[in-house]
Formats: C-alpha cells, sequence, structure tokens
C-alpha cells in the first residue's frame, strides 16, 4: 500500500530516494514526497500528487542536497489525494513518513489544536508528527523516548520512518502493523517497507519485528523490541535477484508472471518433492503432533487467496475426509464466532500484510484453535512472523497488482499439505504418492496451456466491447470461476460475475440473452453431464457460450469450445485458471487499460 523509503549516508541521497521510491510505485499509490535535511540543517521537502515520474522532475528542478533523507508513496486513506496530504509530514524540526490508520486521530487531533497546533492536512499522520513534537517539547526527553511514551496513546497501525533536524545523523524506524526492512550498507545504511526498494544497493537485509524501534545512523544500527529492550535481530542475505524484478520481454509484469507459472511452482515444488514423498520437514515435529489431532479446518483469505482456500475446501474434504470451512477475512472478524472441536487455523496471503487476515488470525489466537499456519510468499511479513507455522510458497516476487502466479503456488502448496495430512491420518492411503506424481507434472502441463494463447487472443477480440460477462463452474471449478471473473474486472473493468453452474436457473439465467457472453471451464469429471445441461439451459435463451475444456462437448449447441490437454481431476483447478488469466490480460491489453496497477486498486491491502 505506502510505500517507504529513507536513508543514512555519507553523500547525495536525492537520487537514491527517487529511484527506490519509484521501484515500490508496483503497491498502488496516488501521490508521492521526499524530505531530506540539507547541510543547513533545513528540512527540504517537494510533494506531489501523480506518478513518482512527477515528483522526480521537481526534485530535480531544484538541484537539493542531503546526506539523510525519507521519501513515501501514498495511498489515500485519511483525507483526499492532494499535494497536502502526500507524505512526508512535518513538525517543526520533526518530520515524519508512515504507513497505517491511526483509529484516534480525531482525539488526539482535538487535544492538539488546543494546544495550538495548526494542521496543514487531513491526515492522521500530521497528527502523529504534532504529537511526537509536543511531547519533544514539553518533556525534552531523546526522540526515542518520546517515541516509545508515545507509543499508548497511538491506536492502530503506525509503521514509520521519522528525521529530526536538530540531530540529522539518525533515523528513527517504527514497526507497527506492517513491515520494515533495514538494508545495511557500507558507512551507510537505509530502510524501506519492501526489500525491492533496496536491493540494488544491498542485499544484507534485517527485517524488524513487530513492535520494534530502530535507531539507524550510517554506521550502526540499535534496535529495541517492543518492551523497550535492545535486540539484536537476525541479518540475512536476500535470495531475490534483481534482474529478475525486471519485466524482461514481456510488456507487463502481469504477463511475465502468468508466463512464470511454471518456473514458479518448480520453485514450490523444489526440495518438497523426492521421490514419491512430500517433504515438510520445514513445518517440525511439533506440527506433525498437530495435524495428527485435526478434526476440522478453518481457512480465511482475502480475494485471490481466498479463492484458493476455497478450492482447497474441496480436496480437504474429498481426500483428507477433514470438515473445512473458508471464510472471506473480514467478514470473519465481523461477527461472534463458534469454534469446532479440534479445529486448526490457516491463513492464505500472497503478501503477508494483508490487514483483513491480520486481524483474523489475531482474533483466532484467542478462540482456542489448535494452532495456525499461514501459507504465505513473503518471509518477513507480519502474518509469518505472527503465525504457529508457515509454509512458502516461493512465486518469487509478484508485482503485477492482479494475483496470478501466486493463486496456482498456493493451490500447489495446498495440495501438498492435503496429501501429507491425508497421509498422517490415513497411514494406509496411497495419496501422497499419487499426489506427488501428479504434481511433478504441473508445470509442464501448464507450459501446454500456455502455447495456447493465440486462440485466447482471438477470442478476447470478441468479448473486449462486452459490458457483463459470466463466469460458470461446478465443484472446484467453482472457485475458478471467482477467480476467473476477479482478474476480468480488476484488468479490464468489464462487470464480470461467476455462479456455480447449477445455481444459475435460481435467477442469473434472467440476465441471458445474445449480448451476454458466458464462460464455462468444464474438465472431465462426474459433473460434466450436469454442467452440459446448464449449457442447453444458455443456448435456449441465446447466450453466447465459450467452453473450456478437456472433453469434446458432444452437444448441438451453438458455442465455442477451447479445448485444453487432458489432466487428472484433483489438479484441473490449478490448470484452468490459466486461460481465464490470459483471457482478463488480453482484454485488458485490447481496451489499452493500465494492467499492473488498475485503478483505485493497491498491491497490499494494509488497512481494513
Ligand atoms: C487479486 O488479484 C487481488 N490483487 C486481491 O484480491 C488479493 O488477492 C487480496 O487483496 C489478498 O491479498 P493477499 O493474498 O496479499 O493477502
Amino acid at each position: 500500500m505506502c510505500g517507504i523509503v529513507a536513508a543514512v549516508t555519507e553523500r547525495n541521497i536525492t537520487d537514491f530516494l527517487l529511484e527506490s521510491i519509484k521501484r515500490l510505485e508496483y503497491r498502488g499509490y496516488d501521490s508521492s514526497g521526499l524530505a531530506i535535511i540539507n547541510q543547513k540543517k533545513n528540512i527540504i521537502r517537494i510533494r506531489c500528487i501523480g506518478k513518482v515520474n512527477e515528483l522526480s522532475k521537481k526534485v530535480k528542478q531544484k538541484k537539493i542536497f542531503g546526506k539523510i533523507g525519507i521519501a513515501h508513496t501514498r495511498w489515500a486513506t485519511h483525507g483526499k489525494v492532494s499535494e497536502e496530504n502526500a507524505h512526508p509530514h512535518i513538525s517543526s524540526n520533526i518530520v515524519i513518513v508512515h504507513n497505517g490508520i491511526i483509529e484516534n486521530s480525531l482525539k488526539l487531533r482535538s487535544f492538539l489544536e488546543k494546544k495550538g497546533y495548526i494542521f496543514h492536512s487531513d491526515t492522521d499522520t500530521e497528527v502523529i508528527a504534532h504529537l511526537l513534537h509536543w511531547e519533544q517539547t514539553k518533556t525534552g526527553k531523546s526522540l526515542i523516548e518520546v517515541i516509545q511514551n508515545s507509543k499508548n496513546r497511538l491506536h492502530g497501525s503506525y509503521s514509520m520512518v521519522i528525521m529530526d533536524a536538530y540531530n540529522s545523523s539518525k533515523l528513527i524506524a517504527v514497526r507497527s502493523g506492517s513491515p520494515l526492512v533495514i538494508g545495511l550498507g557500507q558507512k551507510e545504511n537505509f530502510i524501506a517497507s519492501d526489500q525491492i526498494a533496496l536491493l540494488n544497493i544491498t542485499k544484507r537485509l534485517i527485517y524488524l519485528k513487530e513492535g520494534d524501534i530502530a535507531i539507524i545512523h550510517s554506521k550502526n544500527i540499535k534496535i529495541f523490541n517492543k518492551h523497550g529492550f535492545i535486540k539484536k535481530r537476525k541479518e540475512i542475505i536476500s535470495n531475490v535477484k534483481y534482474k529478475t524484478i525486471g519485466k524482461g520481454k514481456y510488456k507487463y509484469y502481469m504477463e511475465k508472471e502468468i508466463y512464470e507459472q511454471p518456473s514458479s511452482i518448480r520453485h514450490a515444488l523444489h526440495h518438497r518433492i523426492k521421490k514419491d514423498k512430500i517433504n515438510f520437514s520445514e513445518l517440525g515435529y511439533r506440527a506433525k503432533k498437530i495435524f495428527l489431532n485435526i478434526e476440522h479446518i478453518q481457512i480465511v483469505a482475502c480475494g485471490t487467496s481466498y479463492h484458493a482456500a476455497m478450492v482447497s475446501k474441496h480436496w480437504f474434504e474429498s481426500l483428507a475426509s477433514i470438515p473445512c470451512d473458508v471464510e472471506v477475512a473480514s467478514e470473519f472478524s465481523s461477527r461472534k464466532l463458534a469454534v469446532r472441536k479440534k479445529s486448526f487455523f490457516i491463513t492464505l496471503s500472497q503478501s503477508g500484510e494483508t490487514a483483513d487476515t491480520l486481524e483474523a488470525l489475531r482474533i483466532s489466537k484467542k478462540l482456542g484453535y489448535l494452532g495456525n499456519l499461514t501459507i504465505c510468499n513473503m518471509k518477513g511479513s507480519s502474518l509469518v512472523q505472527e503465525s504457529d507455522f508457515y509454509l512458502l510458497t516461493k512465486a518469487g516476487i509478484e508485482i503485477g497488482v492482479a494475483s496470478t502466479k501466486s493463486f496456482t503456488t498456493q493451490l500447489t502448496v495446498l495440495l501438498m499439505l492435503v496429501a501429507k495430512i491425508t497421509k498422517l491420518k490415513q497411514k494406509k492411503s496411497n495419496i501422497e504418492k499419487k499426489i506427488a506424481n501428479i504434481l511433478t507434472t504441473l508445470p509442464f502441463r501448464i507450459e501446454e496451456i500456455l502455447k495456447k494463447n493465440n486462440i485466447i487472443k482471438t477470442i478476447s477480440h470478441q468479448l473486449c466491447n462486452k459490458n457483463n460477462i459470466l463466469f460458470l463452474g461446478r465443484g472446484d471449478q467453482y472457485p475458478i470461476a471467482m477467480e476467473g471473473a476477479l482478474k476480468l474486472k480488476e484488468i479490464s473493468y468489464i462487470h464480470a460475475e461467476a455462479y456455480p453452474s447449477g445455481e444459475l436457473k435460481h435467477g442469473p439465467l434472467a440476465l441471458i440473452d445474445k449480448n451476454i457472453p458466458v464462460i464455462i471451464t468444464a474438465p472431465k469429471n462426474s459433473l460434466l453431464e450436469k454442467t452440459k445441461k446448464n449449457i442447453k439451459e444458455i443456448s435456449a435463451r441465446g447466450g453466447i457460450i465459450y467452453v473450456f475444456s478437456d472433453q469434446e462437448i458432444d452437444l448441438e449447441e451453438n458455442m465455442t469450445v477451447i479445448k485444453i490437454p487432458y489432466v487428472e481431476e484433483i489438479i484441473a483447478p490449478i490448470l484452468y485458471i490459466i486461460p481465464l488469466q490470459l483471457l482478463a490480460y488480453y482484454i485488458g491489453l485490447r481496451k489499452g487499460k493500465n494492467i499492473d496497477q488498475p485503478r483505485n486498486l493497491a498491491k497490499s491491502v494494509t488497512v481494513e
């Protein structure tokens, strides 16, 4: 969501800040800004709405110089999109950028107004700046003490980086609610909300833990934990290759990420499948003990991750015979919950920072689940840090706002997990061997489907001027219809809805006429005959039908059948989403939309 980059160095830092903040553009934003403290100890701040390129132009015109600085991309939550609301915010000597929401900001604002502070923006961030300044002036304490003392007064999430013009040799970073990662350099140190911003300069990283406060000088850093004690945090060397972050030969990140799926899945399988066996030793013995006791599974997630969870419900119930419930995270957190006996809690998330999912995890911890596990793509993320167990999807950094490779890798990891739990609970089952063998063929199967791109381009031409498109699926294909519809909405802004095929006659059939295309995924399984009946119902009402199937659909109806190579029923959901991702991509492309940064959306939604 919001992006933060800051640096304290021995050289002019302006260009670094501009380049790095640009690398965070993918997270979604509406305005940006930068501040440095120059040699005369003056704060120079430049902000603007729109793209980071606009900010760069403005900064370059001013030729500013400073060895310490902070930059920010904003995704509006408190107050409209305007230059005044863009970060950094200033209160006299205090300069601050912030990611999160201060829930009691109105109360604090009126308190500070009574103390004589004049607000220049509508943001909750300016409230923090004035609060820190007020505390500092009142108590005469050091900025770090002031921050530690003010934490109790701030309700909400406030990952932030602060500079003090009276003491311009250090940055102070606070992790609360969303990640901050320190980059270690030679006589210079950095901090950012995402390692992508730092990788061109250093691979030596330290992820702050929730509640940490770091004092960052150019030559040293000191970290206090949430209780105020000095802590050493582990330094890691990032294994993300800076080169792989580019678009390569592709026009958009989404296209690149769709085509990367075979290799992402290979990474997800690597070291985990060995000779017919699924190896999840990374989870440890304690997880094994808990898995043996599981009688129910509750999965919570949002968006695309929610759709992956819905597919896995079919697997948990049909293979492991474990009842499984799946719920959208924001709903899970909005009601009184009754927890089943011996229930295990799972979250799914690409980013590991989705506020709704994090809130659900925090609630679940008070409810007596056997334990919790997150399946996540981001190692240092809040969900990974706060969960009892985690499995990384290893999809590689996903930059397109529309999730693609994170979905198929989530499904891959989920299927391995289902097989593992099934084998633990049903000793004689051959499911582990069966799934291990099928999954090793998965990357090749996806490569085959990706070769169908020309047929899909042709269909995208037929569909790109439609206003409404219906997606249908049965059983484990229903979540695939939902995911296909979500992709299309995000990328093309065409209204798309997904229905379980059998539900059509209970209402949506009224929509069908010659203007509404209906897209159906129908692999060979026990449900195919029923789906054929639905096809007839649509055809009788003049609907335009597109069917993705590995079977000849022996019907007289007027429809387009797109042949998908045969796959085993169990992995069909992972395969059938691929053409729908391509379809959304090509339609968005034809419509000239901003594929990687659809309007109003952010890659990671860190507000509830
Ligand atoms: C998918 O294309 C979307 N960008 C969105 O629905 C996303 O899946 C959702 O916000 C959840 O994100 P997460 O997986 O990072 O938790």
